[in-house]
């Protein structure tokens, strides 16, 4: 869960901001309404957090800190399982007591489960106020407007997607927190119909951003001290605008002066193409990280998912990665407890992670998603079951992990330093273009700093590291 940070977030200097909404004179934020938004799930939404409040900025109001502090409450959601809706849904019923004591606060449902559940929100807790589906966020003021004014009953407080939408929102400017990476969404939307995944249905079709408005961005982002950016779609590489596929768009990116680095996700295994892997070897600044999720190392799991390929065909995708990109970081999400998944179905999972010793691995347990065609499958594997498979796939690869992370000690790599390490004040944290996270004592490095360090020592999924030298 993430949170914006008034006291951290940059408001671009962007040109584009007076096509999304009035600007109003108070953009001193002398007497701003404040916003305060909280992000469930992936980082297509933290990133969709960002696009709202840029709208929002653009039209006068400010950040808050706190939500008690806020004129407007905004909660961005994910469906993708069940476990995340309930969170949300909890979360949501802590913020009734505040409604009561300031009737005039306005509480939003935004993201995936506006989309998914609309109305039924609103019926089930009186006290949010509106709902706005993924695609419909450039209609925040128009609602906000309308909760403020005299004709609150009649002003609309579902918005919900067009079906076939084309939002990019690719002239709205994102407000992101300072750092040394930003998100830039390449593309919204998937085609896939994976048959476990709700994705499909929540944020609509496929459509691409073009790859000129891409890099405008990206530029806008080096001159606010940005130099790591990562290119996000729910599948990455059907990107086409067009002119320029997937690989085209990485290799624009990588000239942009001052980017030090590019980084993507998500990869679909099926679209994942020899030519993107040949642009990422021959690019320095593209990271040698790819996150490629297999779901499972059953072929007949992965037809019964929709997946489109085979457990051989994956693996002649490694095969493929790794005679290109060396050393490159391999990481995947696994669903155990698959509809009809056998022991031996689940077996073929665990050799799977065994054979390809992946560099983390994100394992779930499946959840059935109302109106998938995998939640009408037969064959539901126990709660118990699911817990066990998950847990032996973890430990599996933890221990792989820490193994090939044991491997990389004597070894030199660069960080990009990104800050003060979590656990001590007098260590920064970087991470090695495969995604690995290296902690260096040190307490001088700037953030956005690449150093190359020598791996002294490995902790669980933590390398330690000393600095080579100082440019
Ligand atoms: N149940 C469990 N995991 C799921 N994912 C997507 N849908 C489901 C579901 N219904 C997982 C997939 C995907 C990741 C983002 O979430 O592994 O890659
Ligand atoms: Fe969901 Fe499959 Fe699309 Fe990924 S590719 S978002 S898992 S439908």
């Amino acid at each position: 869960m993430f949170s914006v940070r008034a006291d951290e977030t940059s408001k671009q200097s962007c040109r584009h901001t007076e096509k999304v909404g009035p600007k109003n004179n108070n953009s001193s934020c002398t007497l701003p309404m404040k916003y305060f938004i909280e992000t469930y799930g992936c980082q297509m939404n933290k990133y969709d957090s960002e696009l709202v409040a840029g709208i929002l900025e653009g039209a006068g109001y400010c950040p808050s800190l706190r939500p008690e502090d806020a004129d407007v409450i905004l909660v961005n959601t994910c469906s993708v399982r069940q476990h995340a809706e309930q969170r949300v849904l909890q979360r949501l019923n802590s913020f009734k007591a505040l409604k009561l004591e300031r009737p005039d606060l306005k509480i939003g449902v935004l993201g995936c489960m506006a989309q998914r559940l609309g109305e039924k929100i609103l019926v089930e807790k009186p006290f949010i106020d509106f709902v706005i589906g993924p695609d419909s966020y450039r209609n925040i003021l128009q609602v906000l407007n309308g909760v403020h004014s005299e004709q609150r009953e009649s002003s609309p407080k579902i918005f919900l997607n067009e079906y076939e939408s084309k939002e990019t929102y690719a002239d709205v400017c994102p407000v992101r927190v300072r750092g040394v990476n930003a998100w830039v969404a390449v593309m919204r939307g998937c085609n896939n119909y994976c048959t476990y995944c709700i994705v499909p249905y929540v944020r609509g079709r496929e459509r691409s951003r073009s790859a000129q408005n891409v890099i405008e961005e990206i530029r806008r982002l080096v001159d606010e001290g940005f130099v790591e950016v990562t290119l996000l779609g729910q599948n990455v590489n059907s990107y086409w605008d067009g002119e320029h596929d997937f690989a085209d768009l990485l290799a624009m990116v990588a000239k942009v002066e001052g980017i030090e680095r590019v980084r993507f996700a998500t990869s679909h295994p099926k679209d994942l193409s020899e030519k993107l892997v040949r642009v990422i070897a021959e690019n320095e600044k593209i990271c040698n990280h790819i996150h490629l999720p297999v779901q499972s190392g059953s072929t007949r799991i992965l037809q019964l998912m929709n997946r489109h390929y085979s457990r051989e065909d994956f693996l002649a995708k490694v095969e493929m990665i790794r005679k290109y990109l060396n050393p490159v970081g391999l990481t995947t999400d696994i669903i155990v407890g698959f509809p009809g998944e056998e022991e031996d179905d689940f077996r073929q999972t665990v050799e799977l992670v065994r054979e390809v010793e992946f560099d983390s691995a994100f394992v779930f347990k499946y959840s059935p998603r109302p109106g998938t065609r995998a939640a009408q499958f037969d064959d539901v594997v126990s709660a118990a079951e699911k817990t066990r498979r998950l847990e032996e796939i973890n430990t599996l690869q933890k221990e792989i992990t820490k193994s090939k992370n044991r491997q990389l000690i004597g070894q030199r790599g660069v960080i990009l330093v990104e800050g003060r390490s979590k656990k001590s004040e007098t260590d920064v944290m970087g991470r090695l273009e495969t995604n690995k996270i290296v902690v260096i004592p040190n307490t001088i490095l700037p953030k956005g700093k690449l150093v190359e360090v020598t791996i002294v020592g490995a902790d669980g999924v933590t390398l330690f590291g000393r600095v080579n030298h100082q440019n």
